[in-house]
């Protein structure tokens, strides 16, 4: 099981992208603390989102956390420009050849918190040598690039095996998923150990933001 109180972290990419600062406030009005930002490059993952610019111009207008995913081939180029912009935390993919641990270490040492993501086809074992550098891992369960795919559930024995190894090695990073993620994935997910959900269009699709809320995070 988790080993702290789930969160749940809404996707701006699922918001309206003409009143992403509208967004941010159905999130923070609903009493959650986190938002998820997407960042995509068009060639690690086939869409693009929004970059620093975007951020920097909606820090001000939040308190939420910025739960800033890159989903980059060359993320170590761009960790300076967003954790100027009030990342929070960036957290980089595995799969592209690039050096993760110094990159999670400049992430760091830029006050920012690190975490490390993986696409559903690649093992937890990829991730083991860096998980002492992280505050969290993040279980795609869906390709990335778009929202509103379906749940991939082969995903749930990687994320058994990730909370497993947390507590054997005594560490304490989250598990956080993302893609169709919904009340009865998001339960499947917190059973599988899973303690940050990400939620873009069941969240902004919800009808009564407060129902949902309780339901996922019961
Ligand atoms: C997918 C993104 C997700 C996406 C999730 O590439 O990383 O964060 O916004 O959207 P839903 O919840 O609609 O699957
Ligand atoms: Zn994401």
């Amino acid at each position: 099981m988790a080993n702290s109180a789930p969160l749940l972290a809404p996707s701006l990419l699922a918001g309206n992208h003409a009143a992403l600062r509208d967004s941010l406030s159905i999130i923070e009005n609903a009493g959650l603390e986190w938002v998820h930002l997407d960042i995509m490059d068009g060639h690690f993952v086939p869409n693009l989102s929004f970059g620093p610019q975007t951020l920097s111009d909606l820090r001000p207008n939040s308190k939420l956390f910025f739960d800033t995913h890159l989903m980059l081939s060359e993320p170590h180029r761009y960790i300076e420009p967003f954790a100027k912009a009030g990342a929070q935390r960036l957290t980089i993919h595995i799969e592209p050849d690039y050096p993760h641990l110094d990159t999670l270490r400049k992430i760091k040492s830029m006050g920012v918190c690190a975490g490390i993501a993986l696409n559903p086809n690649i093992p937890a074992e990829r991730v083991k040598p860096l998980l002492g550098e992280v505050d969290l891992v993040l279980a795609m369960t869906v390709f990335p690039g778009f929202g509103g795919q379906s749940f991939i559930s082969s995903v749930l024995d990687k994320i058994k095996t990730l909370a497993e190894w947390r507590s054997q090695l005594g560490l304490n990073f989250r598990i956080e998923v993302d893609g169709g993620i919904n009340i009865e994935t998001g339960l499947a997910c917190r059973q599988a150990g899973a303690d940050a959900l990400v939620a873009g269009t069941s969240f902004f699709k919800a009808p009564d933001k407060a129902a949902f809320i309780k339901a996922i995070l019961a």
